[in-house]
C-alpha cells in the first residue's frame, strides 16, 4: 500500500516538477509557459517557423535583425513589444532612441503578426511572436540552439523614449558598465557574456567601432593591429555608415567565433573587448566559450529564456 501511494504520488510528481521548470512569472502577474497556445492557437508555432524560415532563406540578414529587436525590446520596461510602437503625438517611442536608431527586421515581424491574425485573430501577441519565437528561430536557422519559451506575454500600449535611451548599453561601454546595465534587469555575469555571443552574426556601423580601431577609446593595448587596420579602412572607404562584421569568418553562422575573436583582441565593438583583456570572471567565461561551443549553446539558451523573463514594470516604479 506504501509503496503504491509512493509510486502514484512521484507519478504525478515527475511532470508537475517539470512544468514548474517550465513556467516562470512576470512582475506584473502573467505566468509565462511552454505550450501557451496550444489550444487557442496550435499552429502559432509552426507559422512563425515558417516565415522566419523563408525570409531567412532569401535575406539571411533578417535573423540577426530580428534576434537584436529581441534585446532592445526586453531591455526597455520588459518584453511587451512596445519596440513595435511608432511615436504619436502624445509618445515618443522606444525607435526613436538613438540606440534603435538601426533596427530593422519589423516587416518580417509584421508579416508573421498578418499570418497569425488570420490563422487565430486576436490571440496571440506580438511580444511572444517576437520575442520567444522569431528569435528563437533566427538563432536555431543560423545553425544556434533552439529551446522552448514560455509565452503568455502581454503587449504594451505605449513606448518610452528616455528608457531606451537609458537602460539599453553603449557600444563604448567598459566592463563594469555593462555589468550594472544587465544586473538592472536582474541578468548576471554568466547571462551577460553569454548573450553577447549574440555578435557572433550580423553586423555593426563605423560610427560604432571607430573609436576602438582608431584608438580614441583609449584601449588601444587590446586591440589586434592587422584587425584595427584593415577596420579603419571600411571606415575611410565608407564613412559613418560603412558596416562590418562583428566576425568575419562567419558572419552569419551562429557558433562560438565571437569569443575566438575576443580572445585574439579582434572584438569589433569597445564593450565587446571590455569582456575579455582584464582578467576576472568574465575573462574566464569567454575563454570558457570560445574552446566548448557546446557550453556556450546551452548558456545562451538558458540566458534567453531569462531575457524573456525580464518584468514590465509599473509606470509608478519606473527608472529613477
Ligand atoms: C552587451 C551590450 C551590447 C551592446 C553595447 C550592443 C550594441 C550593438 C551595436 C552598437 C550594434 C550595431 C548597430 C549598428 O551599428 O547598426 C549591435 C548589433 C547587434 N546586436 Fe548588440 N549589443 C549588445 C548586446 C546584444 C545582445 C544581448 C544581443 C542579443 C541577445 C545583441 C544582438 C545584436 C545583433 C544580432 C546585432 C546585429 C544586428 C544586425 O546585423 O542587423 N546585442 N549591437
Amino acid at each position: 500500500m506504501a509503496s503504491s501511494a509512493k509510486s502514484k504520488s512521484s507519478s504525478w510528481l515527475a511532470p508537475l516538477i517539470i512544468s514548474c521548470a517550465l513556467l516562470a512569472c512576470t512582475a506584473n502577474g502573467h505566468f509565462l509557459y511552454v505550450g501557451y497556445y496550444d489550444r487557442s492557437c496550435p499552429n502559432a508555432e509552426d507559422i512563425v517557423h515558417f516565415v522566419m524560415a523563408s525570409k531567412v532563406a532569401t535575406q539571411p540578414a533578417m535573423a540577426p535583425a530580428v534576434l537584436r529587436l529581441f534585446f532592445h525590446d526586453c531591455f526597455v520596461n520588459g518584453c511587451d513589444a512596445s519596440v513595435l510602437l511608432d511615436s504619436t503625438s502624445h509618445m515618443e517611442s522606444d525607435k526613436a532612441a538613438e540606440p534603435n536608431d538601426s533596427l530593422a527586421g519589423f516587416e518580417v515581424i509584421d508579416e508573421i503578426k498578418s499570418r497569425l491574425e488570420r490563422a487565430c485573430p486576436g490571440v496571440v501577441s506580438c511580444s511572444d511572436v517576437i520575442i520567444a519565437l522569431a528569435a528563437r528561430d533566427a538563432v536555431s536557422l543560423l545553425g544556434g540552439p533552439a529551446w522552448n519559451v514560455p509565452l503568455g506575454r502581454k503587449d504594451a500600449r505605449a513606448a518610452n523614449i528616455s528608457a531606451a535611451d537609458a537602460y539599453l548599453p553603449n557600444p563604448h561601454a567598459n566592463l563594469t558598465e555593462l555589468l550594472n546595465k544587465f544586473a538592472m534587469h536582474g541578468l548576471d555575469t554568466q547571462d551577460m557574456v553569454a548573450l553577447s555571443g549574440a555578435h557572433t552574426v550580423g553586423t555593426a556601423r563605423c560610427q560604432n567601432y571607430r573609436a576602438r580601431v582608431y584608438g580614441y577609446d583609449g584601449e588601444g593595448k587590446i586591440i589586434d593591429p592587422a584587425f584595427a587596420e584593415a577596420r579603419r579602412r571600411t571606415c575611410e572607404v565608407g564613412g559613418d555608415n560603412a558596416v562590418a562584421p562583428f566576425d568575419e569568418q562567419s558572419p552569419l553562422t551562429f557558433d562560438n567565433a565571437y569569443y575566438k575573436d575576443l580572445v585574439a583582441r579582434r572584438g569589433l565593438l569597445t564593450s565587446d573587448q571590455a569582456l575579455y583583456g582584464c582578467g576576472g570572471p568574465s575573462d574566464n567565461l569567454v575563454r570558457t566559450y570560445s574552446k566548448d561551443g557546446k557550453r556556450f549553446a546551452r548558456d545562451f539558451a538558458t540566458a534567453m529564456v531569462k531575457m524573456g523573463n525580464i518584468p514590465r514594470r509599473h509606470p509608478e516604479c519606473r527608472w529613477r
